[in-house]
């Protein structure tokens, strides 16, 4: 009878090693090793690629992370002290949010001329042009305002400020505002208007005196709604951009404190 080499599993047959076998496990290696290699390469040009080639949400994020400048010391606390010196008899002393901000710089210069103490607050980020932002910066510092350079999700630097001020009033300006630029960088609404505006809340509520807080809403949580003029009674649930769904957003979460 003829030996048939059958497998015990059906379709299993042993591979015979021939030199053509060896040849082809050879090419099979040379071929993992290369691939290995490709695949290795991808992952280190992913980790360690430059920050100018990474990816628009990725760079802003790094913009936008917490980049205050080296705060604190005796000279720095002394200028924060200034700023917020109540000058006027009835005044008030206020922390002025997105203070290098269009309704920002207006707002701290008015309470400045006022004579309340005024301290600012603004992370000067590139949405639109810095210098502009620079320029309000020098301005109020003309009139006696410092800005301190930082993030309102900077908690650390905010319970710093609450600990050197005891602020009576904090005038919440800093958002990420605009429609169109949601398309470009919706993380930034994120991270500013909903996650920043829990910080600054959180840090009011635990701040002694506790400030009042006024805080920016915008009309366009009324959306799509074609009655005008508004009325705060008017619909609120139909957005018709991120910038309005994370200012509608705010005004839930203001009511949750
Ligand atoms: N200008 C308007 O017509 C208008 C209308 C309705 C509501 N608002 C609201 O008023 C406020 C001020 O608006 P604006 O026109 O002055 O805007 P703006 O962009 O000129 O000013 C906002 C400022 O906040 C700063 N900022 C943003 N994110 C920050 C962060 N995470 N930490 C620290 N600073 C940050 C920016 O650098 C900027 O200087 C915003 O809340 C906006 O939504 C403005």
């Amino acid at each position: 009878m003829k030996h048939i080499d059958t497998p015990s599993t059906p379709g299993k047959f042993k591979m015979e090693k021939s030199p053509y076998n060896r040849l082809r496990m050879h090419s099979s290696l040379a071929k993992l090793t290369f691939w290995s290699l490709v695949f290795l390469g991808l992952i280190f040009m992913f980790f360690f690629r430059s920050p100018s080639s990474s990816s628009p949400f990725t760079s802003d994020l790094n913009r936008r992370s917490l980049r205050t400048n080296s705060y604190g010391g005796p000279a720095w606390e002394k200028r924060v002290m200034t700023s917020a010196k109540i000058r006027s008899r009835n005044g008030i002393s206020v922390l002025v949010t997105g203070a290098a901000g269009f309704v920002g710089t207006h707002v701290s210069a008015a309470l400045k001329r006022r004579g309340d103490g005024v301290l600012g607050l603004d992370n000067f980020n590139e949405y639109y042009d810095p210098s502009l932002k620079r320029a309000r910066q020098a301005l109020l510092e003309r009139t006696g305002v410092y800005i301190v350079e930082g993030d309102i999700n900077d908690v650390a630097l905010l319970n710093k400020l609450f600990d050197i001020v005891p602020f009576t009033h904090v005038m919440h300006l800093a958002a990420q505002a605009g429609v169109r630029y949601a398309m470009e960088n919706p993380s930034s609404y994120v991270h500013s208007n909903i996650a920043g505006l829990v910080s600054v809340l959180e840090v009011c509520k635990n701040a002694n005196p506790q400030p009042a807080i006024v805080w920016a809403s915008s009309s366009s949580v009324y959306g799509l709604n074609t009655k005008v003029p508004f009325s705060e009674k008017d619909r609120t649930d139909q957005p018709a951009s991120l910038y309005a769904a994370t200012k509608k957003a705010g005004e839930e979460i203001a009511h949750t404190l």
